[in-house]
């Protein structure tokens, strides 16, 4: 990548040190800092507000645009004409299937999404009110002992096994959490349903009669999956990048990164929105709860709201609120309280100069998790939803790091504490 250069002068170093810069197809140009390390001085950037941690070639965000692309297509192309499988085949495999490459992946998920028989004594060793996510950290991670052996990374067919197999088995996993948490037997997954009917089957469903998934919650619940597949380096992404740049095992990886998204400034957000909209209980406590959110003293944030990266409407969100209010009106639910507190409360966010001055747009997490409620999903496992419908971006990176050359990654530091001294001489 020849092409335009930076120069860089320090004060106290002699010679000014050029850098090349590289352009990406689209978005900002890159200033590669790598040679600095021989000039005695790292860069400082963190939160990584200004660093491209890597190339990629899977998603694209504008923040400013409000644009977000998988593979170069828009996001409200696919969730109005893609399903769920479909863009996991486009995250890992760079382009959109024929009927046939469809076909087959998605018989290759549908032959993945049990679990070995042991897994389910795993869950025993959990109390039954312990949140999802930290049981689904636990039993993806533990994923690891059963293909451990059966994965050599650097070969593709060994990787593309193992992303087929996390893909196919998170909504078997998730269901299990859930279903263990209510003290139900787990249901297995049923060959003869696709993928998201299959996930409301296994959540839903009861050895004791026939579950038949409604078409719409079917629907939204593709949509929630497909909206939330993959978000370019976000903080879980990242960690699984990082923890993959060991060569650790792939579903150690993505364990990682359940662990990452688990915090609300993060996946944990969709849970913290609900939580907040039940706190606020009515529309007249709205301006109370805005008030606090811009009071500096107060570490209460307005959840749902802002991102590191869009200084526009995220565009999921825009999907999000009309499928929200699609399936509301169709469960006959659309004078939701809740949901009305959200519209009302989005408004009055949109106005105040607070807001607008911080680029402060409603996120992902806003809506999803009034759909998420109103098909019947409690809220502690909100963003177990988030980590299952996240898992094709996360093994999609995985797999384009380390099918490429990569280094581990190990970040340096600006040291502010002790210099050396010497240990006290003892009297
Ligand atoms: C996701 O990275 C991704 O792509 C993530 C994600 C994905 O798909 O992977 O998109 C999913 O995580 C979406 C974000 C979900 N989180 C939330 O909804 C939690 C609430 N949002 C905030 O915590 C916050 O907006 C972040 C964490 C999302 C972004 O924080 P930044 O980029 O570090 O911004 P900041 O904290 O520096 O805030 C800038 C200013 C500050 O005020 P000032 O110091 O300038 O006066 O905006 C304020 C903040 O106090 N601010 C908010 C706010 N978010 C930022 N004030 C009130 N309510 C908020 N929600």
């Amino acid at each position: 990548m020849a092409g335009k250069k930076a120069h860089l002068s320090i004060d106290g170093i002699a010679e000014s040190i050029e850098l090349p810069v590289y352009p990406g197809t689209t978005g900002p140009d890159v200033i590669d800092v790598r040679s600095l390390t021989s000039h005695d001085v790292f860069t400082f950037d963190p939160g990584f507000m200004s660093t491209a941690s890597c190339e990629s070639k899977i998603t694209y965000i504008d923040g400013d645009k409000g644009i977000l692309l998988y593979r170069g297509y828009p996001i409200e192309q696919l969730a109005d004409e893609s399903d769920y499988l479909e863009c996991c085949y486009l995250l890992l495999n760079g382009e959109l299937p024929d009927a046939k490459q469809k076909a087959e992946f998605v018989k290759a998920i549908r032959y993945h999404t049990m679990v070995h028989e042991q897994i389910h004594h795993f869950f025993n060793g959990f109390p039954r009110a312990a949140h999802p996510m930290a049981i689904m950290v636990g039993v993806v991670g533990a994923l690891s002992a059963f293909y451990h052996d059966a994965l050599m990374i650097d070969k593709e067919d060994h990787r593309k096994t193992a992303a087929l197999r996390l893909i196919a088995k998170m909504p078997t996993i998730a269901a299990m959490c859930y279903k263990y948490s209510i003290g139900q037997p787990f249901m297995y997954p049923r060959n003869d349903l696709d993928f998201s009917a299959n996930f409301l089957y296994m959540m839903f469903g009861t050895p004791c009669e026939n579950y038949v998934p409604s078409p719409v919650l079917t629907d939204a619940m593709d949509k929630i999956f497909l909206l939330h597949a993959d978000h370019e380096q976000n903080a879980s992404t990242s960690t699984v990048r990082l923890a993959g740049s060991t060569g650790a095992n792939p579903y150690a990886c993505i364990s990682s990164g359940i662990t990452a998204l688990w915090g609300p400034a993060h996946g944990g957000a969709n849970e913290a929105v609900l939580k907040m909209l039940m706190e606020i209980g009515d529309e007249s406590n709205i301006d109370k709860f805005i008030k606090r959110a811009k009071d500096k003293d107060d570490p209460f944030r307005l959840m749902g709201f802002g991102h590191r990266v869009y200084k526009n409407f995220d565009p999921r969100a825009k999907v999000m609120r009309v499928t929200c209010q699609k399936v509301l009106a169709d469960l006959g639910k659309e004078n939701d309280p809740l949901l009305r507190i959200a519209m009302k409360l989005e408004k009055i966010a949109l106005e105040d100069q607070y807001f607008i001055d911080r680029n402060l747009y409603p996120n992902v997490d806003f809506y999803s998790g009034i759909i998420l409620k109103a098909i019947g999903i409690p809220v502690n496992m909100f963003t177990v939803i988030f980590a299952t419908g996240r898992t094709p971006g996360w093994v999609a990176h995985w797999h384009e790091m380390i099918g490429n050359p990569f280094k581990i990654a190990r970040p340096r530091q600006l040291y502010t504490g002790p210099a050396m001294r010497n240990y006290p001489v003892r009297k």
